[in-house]
């Protein structure tokens, strides 16, 4: 036991609220912003890029004077920013080195089945783990061991996608040791645009984190054997929360920027932390924000807000115009629903006036409009946690993840409409297919919600429509709440295009 299985519901465990750090507390704002260097391919050829990322364990120091072992992608968290060109395929060798199976899943990504991380396709370590007792009992599971060759054809618009471990029951503990990086898609149609780029187009990976007095991420597990204890699970219901706020791996970070609009693709990679982000002080004139994208790349025009809510795996991709600013201003990016540590995210400092010739157009892009009408079914799934058997779980349509159980089996080519209904904060997320929000609690979907979307955040009790147009592959993938506790709590299902 404890090694898997969605039986195994609740074998992490929190007491809910924020994780308290055992260790002193840098004061903010004293680390620069670091961005994660690029993956250079190991060959090229004229149609694709090869990479090899390796997983394995390393130290950190996250805080100053302080050592933190990590499970990094190619040692460093977060992993090294693949950078694509639309059409090109990459093949990224994952090798995994460290002492448990992994699984890679390029996040947004239009992947093929055999390449996209399916929960129990696992990597095994080179040696030592004897794959008999993982305890997942899926016939169809492709076991690799020491690596795995992952291809990405990546005929999709660019985008900000992301890569991440995606183990069956094991996802929130590897990703929080360090298992993220960032992967840009680029295309023509975004480079003819006059958007700021260069230094002044910023990713920022946000996630939070707890320290232990050994200067390890603090991450809660529990004894299997205690999961059916009355209460635990409850206690589960947030997910872990640290109370580090770090941005690339920095924790609250300070970054010099000229007076001049900057491009600010954001990632929320936490576990199970929701930020609302704001400027303070506000700008004197006009909305903080104006977003040009989203999980799915470029709105087809730009909306503005004056903050901007982010779930477990949501990009927003916004443009901040710092030459609002006099200079000599300090810009925090705060989170407006955090407490004390968490209240701030990092700060960007105003330090001199430069020539901006960047520009935000009033069309970006051309987003297809799905219209209900195309919808050839409408699928209800309930997201809620539950008792299944003897134990509680956070469950889709009353199920845990069941790898010998398919929810839906779309057609390929077909538009098809996907209810949710939530019973908290559940951050919905399909592979393969994006998708555009219909309707969010019967009403008009937010501002937030607009562009291609692959994960769309429910609130408590609220039902949300989605319309996808499932294409280009036929196999299975998952569904799942990307909170990243419920997800190895079982809140994950199956559907297969057909
Ligand atoms: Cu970001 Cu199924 O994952
Ligand atoms: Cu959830």
């Amino acid at each position: 036991a404890g090694l898997g299985g969605p039986r195994l519901l609740a074998q992490h465990t929190s007491t809910g609220a924020v994780l308290r750090s055992a260790v002193p507390l840098p004061a903010p704002f004293q680390l620069p912003l670091a961005i994660p260097p690029v993956l250079e391919p190991v060959a090229q050829d004229d149609f694709a890029d090869r990479y090899e990322i390796t997983a394995r364990e390393a130290m950190a120091e996250i805080l100053p004077g302080l050592r933190t072992p990590i499970w990094g992608y190619e040692g460093i968290f977060p992993g090294r920013t693949v950078e694509s060109r639309r059409g090109r395929t990459a093949i990224i060798r994952h090798r995994n080195e460290l002492p448990v199976p992994t699984v890679a899943h390029l996040h947004g990504g239009r992947t093929p089945p055999e390449s996209d991380g399916y929960p129990t396709d696992l990597v095994l370590p080179t040696r030592g783990w004897d794959h008999g007792h993982h305890g997942m009992h899926d016939p169809r599971a492709s076991i690799a061991r020491g690596s795995r060759e992952y291809i990405y054809p990546l005929d999709q618009r660019a985008a900000l996608l992301w890569y991440h471990d995606h183990r069956m029951d094991f996802t929130g503990p590897a990703v929080y040791r360090g298992l993220a990086g960032l992967h840009v898609v680029r295309d023509d149609e975004e480079d003819a645009l006059p958007l700021p780029r260069g230094e002044r187009e910023i990713p920022l990976l946000i996630t939070d984190r707890a320290f232990a007095a050994d200067g390890s991420f603090d991450y809660p597990s529990l004894d299997p054997s205690l999961t059916t204890v009355p209460g635990v699970t409850d206690a589960y219901a947030a997910g872990v929360l640290g109370d580090v706020v770090l941005v690339n791996g920095v924790p609250w970070p300070v970054h010099e920027v000229s007076a001049t609009r900057h491009r600010l693709r954001v990632l929320n990679a936490s576990n199970a932390r929701r930020y609302e982000l704001a400027l303070d002080p506000p700008p004197p004139d006009g909305p903080a924000f104006v977003q040009i994208g989203s999980d799915g790349g470029l709105l087809a025009s730009p909306v503005a807000h004056d903050s901007i809510a982010l779930a477990s795996a949501e990009r927003h991709d916004v443009i901040v115009d710092f030459g609002r600013y006099p200079v000599g201003t300090e810009v925090t990016l705060v989170n407006r629903l955090g407490t004390g540590s968490t209240a701030q995210v990092m700060r960007f400092r105003v330090t001199r006036r430069e020539p901006d010739d960047s520009a935000i157009p009033p069309r970006l892009s051309e987003v297809e409009p799905l219209r209900r009408e195309q919808a050839v079914v409408t699928r209800d799934f309930a997201f809620r946690s539950g008792r299944h058997g003897d134990r509680r779980g956070w469950l889709i349509g009353g199920r845990p993840f069941d790898t010998g159980y398919v929810a839906a089996r779309p057609r390929l080519g077909d538009v098809e409409i996907w209810r949710f209904v939530a019973d908290l904060h559940h951050p919905i997320h399909l592979h393969l297919a994006h998708f555009q929000v219909l309707s969010r609690g019967n009403r008009e979907p937010h501002p937030l919600d607009a562009g291609w979307k692959d994960t769309v955040d429910l609130q408590p009790g609220e039902a949300v429509e989605v319309i996808t147009r499932f294409e280009h592959y036929r196999g299975r993938y998952v569904f799942h709440c990307h909170n990243a506790e419920h997800e190895d709590m079982g809140m994950m299902a199956t559907f297969e295009t057909t």
